[in-house]
């Protein structure tokens, strides 16, 4: 088991869905050969790659990372809307163990949520594996900073920073990289000679998603709290929050980055 369950990522795969920048995932599947690519999926999780993707190309053979194998059974056995060519899995610790994957035997490599959970080091050593075996890479929805409230409040500025410190905690790979992830991602390509098309990807959370947001705030406020804020204050602005969120006029924006890092 990893710190993730498949019930949130299955509350977070909508807003996940509707928020992946199209031009960048245009723009990997350029690149892609026309027929049956395989393609290796980073931290997969649940399968929310696979969700996201075979919509446009139902004919992906997939194969799917991570070390939380109940996860990894999710993903294996649930109902796509379009059902992929094929998917196999595979339980392995990144962390310890990425140069095991099977980066010449596939045609790309994708992850998602995943590269604001690693360390420079960590991230350096995967653009290099990428690099080295000429693939491209789509990353998606990596965690930029930005989060944005509607009504603002006060505190909201002093939580943020404070869930920003948290995200740059260890998260199994060393310190991590959490807001300067995909920047840094992009300066790696970059100087190993790939072109990189990036965009946004932010959530938009709406009165739709009150049963994401209740699973969400509380999480977020004491992440903020575990570095800093004071819990006081930050228990009133969650007490504001839901009531805001019952009388439908709370609203927040996440923000992501997408990345297709694509060889020259
Ligand atoms: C935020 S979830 C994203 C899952 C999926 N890509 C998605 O978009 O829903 C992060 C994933 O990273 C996986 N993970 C974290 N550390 C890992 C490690 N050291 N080795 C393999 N997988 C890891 C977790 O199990 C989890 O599935």
């Amino acid at each position: 088991m990893s710190g993730f369950s498949a019930t949130w990522l299955a509350l977070r795969e909508p807003l996940d869905l509707a928020a992946r920048n199209k031009e960048v995932e245009a723009a990997f599947f350029e690149v892609l050969p026309a027929e049956a690519p395989k393609i290796l999926d980073l931290a997969s999780g649940a399968g929310s790659t696979v969700a996201a993707l075979a919509g446009e190309k139902p004919d992906i053979q997939w194969t799917l990372s991570d070390y939380d194998a109940d996860l990894l059974s999710v993903a294996a056995s649930r109902k796509y809307a379009t059902r992929p060519a094929s998917l196999q899995t595979r339980e392995i610790d990144l962390a310890a163990n990425l140069m095991e994957l099977p980066f010449d035997g596939v045609d790309a490599v994708t992850t998602s949520a995943f590269l604001d959970l690693v360390s420079e080091t960590f991230l350096t050593q995967l653009v290099e594996a990428i690099v080295l075996s000429g693939k491209p890479f789509l990353a998606s929805l990596t965690y930029d900073g930005r989060t944005g409230f509607e009504p603002v409040a006060p505190l909201d500025q002093e939580l943020r920073d404070a869930m920003n410190r948290d995200q740059q905690t260890d998260k199994g790979f060393g310190p991590a990289l959490g807001p300067k992830a995909a920047e840094q991602a992009i300066a790696l390509f970059e100087a190993r000679g790939y072109r990189v098309i990036s965009g946004t990807s932010d959530w938009i959370i709406g009165p739709q998603h009150e049963d994401f947001v209740a699973e969400f705030l509380p999480g977020w406020v004491g992440a903020g709290v575990k570095q800093g804020a004071q819990k006081s204050r930050a228990d009133d602005w969650l007490k504001s929050r839901r009531s805001q969120i019952a009388d439908g006029a709370f609203n927040m924006t996440v923000g992501h980055l997408d990345l297709a890092a694509l060889p020259a």
